[in-house]
């Protein structure tokens, strides 16, 4: 894949800056803005584009969203108060299993648009805080319904049993609460089974059922719901960008079934991550040393999975371009896996990958890198607190 020549420059211009082996995170944040542009753009009018900030919560990439989406959605307590600090006018919701009641509590306080209820302890949790509060959560129920169709991708998080959202029993439990307690209010519901979908069509049929239970819900229980969140999961394809999700093709389809449930009146809400930022990042290694080990080359670079979780956590090859230095080259139209500086054998970011050259010195370009890359790399992910060391002295 070849690189956008800003980037090209921005990493050349790095390279001289620094006298040691380069390390970085590149993120190209005029393309994000286009591409985020883009999206809005093809959505359906009364459709709303939240970032999931889980994906990659930089403060910069934030801030080049937020003129172009709805809000953020935050999966723990770490993202939101990070979110509230980062952009407070934006709204935002708050979704995730085990949230915590002072989690519950500083969300209440600052004003978060929907709460995703993943369970009914979490829902009365909810409620008595509120209660105590004197004042009312937004609620968006979050379900994981056996659908007509089960949902296929690599990653499903329902339709079967998960830790997420709501079965049949769970929902008919939450119904009564909400319809006994004032300090809640019923908002709508959420769906997110899957990520990695990579089928325009297996997604559009997804939406439809998210739609027909919507629908038959509403009628069943009576409830006037203004907020359809249908999630996030749209897929990039690693190994080849160009078959991507394609969402010019599935907001097209969207329309249409926006207008053959007659679903214009509803909010309908994507939160998504990867394939918003996916794209805009590069993670950047300087080879520090060219090996051969029995037969295979292997290049060391400056960093590694620590950094660059993605690779490991997707169990793939992942795509890279080489920036040629000044040495001349030690591997020629040769195979070498790249590795970092961990000292396991697990921390590869690709196996017996063609190169044309490469030598000591050399830069390691990882494409696509701006999606769970840095922040799911161990110490980050969606910025839990960290757990207690305790060390016993006798
Ligand atoms: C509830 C929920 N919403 C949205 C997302 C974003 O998914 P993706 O990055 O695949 O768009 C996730 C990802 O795990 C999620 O769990």
């Amino acid at each position: 894949m070849s690189l956008p020549a800003a980037v090209v420059r921005r990493i050349e211009r790095l390279r001289t800056e620094h006298d040691a082996p380069l390390c970085a995170y590149v993120y190209d944040l005029p393309a994000l803005e286009r591409h985020i542009q883009a999206m809005r753009q093809a959505l359906p009018a009364n459709c709303e584009l939240f970032y999931a900030a889980k994906a990659n919560p930089e403060a910069a990439v934030l801030k080049t969203l937020a003129p172009w989406v709805d809000g953020f959605e935050a999966a723990s307590g770490g993202e939101l108060s990070w979110l509230y600090e980062q952009c407070p006018d934006q709204p935002l919701i708050f979704g995730g299993p085990g949230k915590l009641d002072r989690e519950l509590d500083i969300a209440l306080q600052y004003g978060v648009s929907a709460f995703h209820v993943e369970s009914v302890t979490e829902l009365r949790s909810l409620a008595r805080i509120a209660r105590e509060r004197g004042t009312q959560a937004p609620v968006m129920l979050r379900l994981n319904l056996k659908l007509a169709q089960a949902p296929q991708s690599r990653l499903v998080m329902g339709g079967k049993p998960t830790p997420f959202g709501l079965d049949e029993e769970g929902l008919a439990h939450a119904l009564q609460l909400l319809r006994d307690e004032p300090s809640l209010k019923l908002q709508g519901l959420h769906f997110h089974l899957l990520s990695h979908q990579l089928d325009v069509d297996a997604h559009l049929e997804l939406i439809r059922s998210y739609i027909l239970t919507f629908r038959q819900l509403c009628a069943e229980h009576d409830l006037h719901l203004s907020v359809l969140n249908v999630g996030g999961g749209m897929g990039i394809n690693y190994q080849d960008v160009t078959q991507s999700f394609d969402w010019g093709r599935f907001c097209e389809g969207l329309n249409g079934l926006i207008d053959k449930y007659r679903m214009g009146a509803t909010r309908i809400r994507f939160e998504i991550g990867r394939f918003i930022s996916a794209a805009c990042g590069y993670y950047v290694m300087q080879v520090l040393d060219i090996k051969s080990s029995h037969g295979e080359f292997f290049a060391i670079g400056r960093g590694g999975t620590h950094h660059f979780r993605t690779p490991a956590a997707q169990g793939h090859d992942h795509p890279f371009t080489v920036m040629r230095g000044t040495q001349p080259a030690q591997i020629i139209d040769a195979s070498v896996t790249l590795v970092g500086q961990l000292c396991t054998p697990k921390d590869v970011l690709a196996t017996q990958q063609p190169v044309e050259q490469l030598a000591i010195g050399d830069l390691l370009v990882f494409t696509l890198a701006g999606a769970y890359a840095w922040n799911i790399s161990h110490q980050h992910f969606l910025m839990h607190e960290p757990p207690l060391k305790v060390f016993t002295e006798d």
